[in-house]
């Protein structure tokens, strides 16, 4: 169930490319239900995904759920928040990433700071032994915070969490409950923060501002307007809003996973992250990745640490890890690069091989990628035609057709083929699209 829930927002692309503005469509009139409107120049008290990856903004005695929709009293979603102490507002709040450290049970829990104290929920229900002093669960960590985001090993040197309050940060050492204290005058005094794909942000005013977790250092660009990314605002829209595609009309250009296991699926001008269910499934204009690939992509595949994207007669090169940088000398032509000529429909290579299958209408060409130069070693009739993108991983293969795919044992079973096996359905798990 919990990957029914996995939402795409095709409008709230992050995008760092800059789009201008659409203009305001007519003013919406505002219900007078007594609630808080986001679009009303809010600061927020926390923000936090829950453990499906659903993000809940907070203000006061009321929370938005995900970034569409109406604000609802917090104590309907969380039932303990605001009646057993009348705060009537959350300070701060986090999910915890706390997966390796054995014995600590505590993973994907949230946590939510008011005052002194500390609830943790998971599922929605408050956990046994809850509300604590914040000095029980986070010792060193003080009271009255502003902000707080998970930020786990690889971001920052260990699985932590960050407190902010006013300009001290907080950086609390999850495995050895420690803390470290920095201060970053530089930043604005976060309300509320968050880990977001990866990224990190702090909200203040209706502003936001993306800072890198270790060093605080902030690219330039920024702050920002949060009414343009963060939630959808009559007259605060930074591009297109395109609308979530209906799993019956998908149609992928080139799907591939990287060396570090970060899987890509790409379509027209966007692409998506497969692996990032955590923070729910979101679409990206390529070019935030890929910023030389301009047009979408026909291919794509990854070797030895290298992501190739094929658009027309290119190729182009990427070499380390997101944001990629594109290998000096590219692109080149494909009979240059991979000694292929045509239109190029899909592309894989399977895991610990040196051989790029490459579909070519209603053909499998083989090219040895250890090989210098590069050239076709093989070319195999297929039994199906108008495949649109390829994949292979130790499951085996997977190739896509509009909203089929269609599942091999392997390469060699693609290759041996005389028909095709039944078609299967792209799914909402797997693409966020609309059943
Ligand atoms: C939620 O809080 C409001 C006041 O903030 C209170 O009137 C209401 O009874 C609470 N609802 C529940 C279900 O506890
Ligand atoms: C989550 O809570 C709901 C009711 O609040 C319950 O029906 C469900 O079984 C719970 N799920 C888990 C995994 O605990
Ligand atoms: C930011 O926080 C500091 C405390 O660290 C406080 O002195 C200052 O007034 C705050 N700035 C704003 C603009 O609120
Ligand atoms: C938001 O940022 C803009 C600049 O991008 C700045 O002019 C404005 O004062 C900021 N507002 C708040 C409330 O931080």
């Amino acid at each position: 169930m919990e990957l029914l829930t996995k939402t795409l927002f095709l409008c709230l692309a992050l995008t760092l490319t800059a789009a201008d503005p659409v203009p305001a469509p007519d003013a919406v009139a505002e219900a007078d239900d007594g609630l808080p409107h986001r679009c009303d120049d809010v600061e927020f008290d926390a923000i936090t995904p829950d453990e499906k990856g659903i993000m809940f903004f907070f203000k006061g005695p009321h929370l938005w759920r995900g970034f569409d929709g109406d604000a609802q009293l917090s104590n309907e979603s969380f039932a303990e928040l605001d009646d057993l102490h009348h705060i009537g507002h959350v300070d701060a709040a986090f999910r915890m990433h706390n997966e390796d450290n054995v014995g600590e049970h505590d993973h994907d829990h949230i946590y939510f700071f008011l005052d002194d104290q500390v609830f943790s929920y998971y599922n929605h229900t408050l956990e046994a032994n809850y509300p604590k002093a914040i000095a029980d669960d986070f010792p060193g960590v003080p009271g009255h915070l502003d902000a707080a985001a998970e930020c786990p090993k690889g971001e920052c040197t260990a699985d932590s969490v960050l407190f902010f309050k006013g300009h001290d940060v907080f950086v609390y050492d999850l495995t050895t409950k420690t803390v470290k204290t920095k201060t970053w005058d530089h930043l604005p005094n976060c309300t509320s923060a968050i880990r977001w794909q990866e990224h990190y942000y702090c909200f203040h005013g209706h502003n936001f501002t993306r800072f890198h977790p270790v060093t605080g250092e902030v690219n330039p660009g920024y702050p920002k307007d949060a009414r343009k990314y963060f939630m959808k605002c009559p007259g605060h829209t930074h591009g297109d809003h395109s609308k979530i595609p209906k799993c019956s009309e998908m149609k992928l250009d080139a799907i591939t996973t990287d060396d570090d296991g970060k899987s890509y699926m790409f379509a027209g001008a966007l692409y998506m992250r497969l692996d990032t269910e955590r923070d729910g499934l979101h679409s990206f204009s390529i070019t935030r990745q890929w910023k030389e690939v301009q047009t979408g992509v026909d291919a794509a595949f990854s070797y030895d640490h290298k992501i190739y994207l094929i658009k027309d007669d290119n190729v182009f090169i990427y070499k380390g890890a997101a944001p990629y940088t594109l290998v000096e000398g590219y692109p080149k032509t494909l009979k240059e690069e991979l000694g292929v000529e045509g239109h190029v429909d899909a592309a894989f290579v399977c895991p610990a091989e040196n051989t790029v299958h490459i579909i070519q209408g209603t053909n499998l060409v083989d090219v040895d990628l250890s090989a210098t130069p590069r050239a076709i070693t093989k070319t195999t009739p297929l039994p199906i035609a108008d495949i649109d993108a390829g994949s292979c991983d130790s499951h085996g293969v997977n190739v896509y057709k509009g909203h089929h795919f269609y599942h091999y044992e392997s390469a060699t079973t693609l290759a041996m083929s005389k028909i095709a096996p039944m078609p299967q359905d792209i799914t909402h798990a797997m693409m966020a699209c609309q059943e």
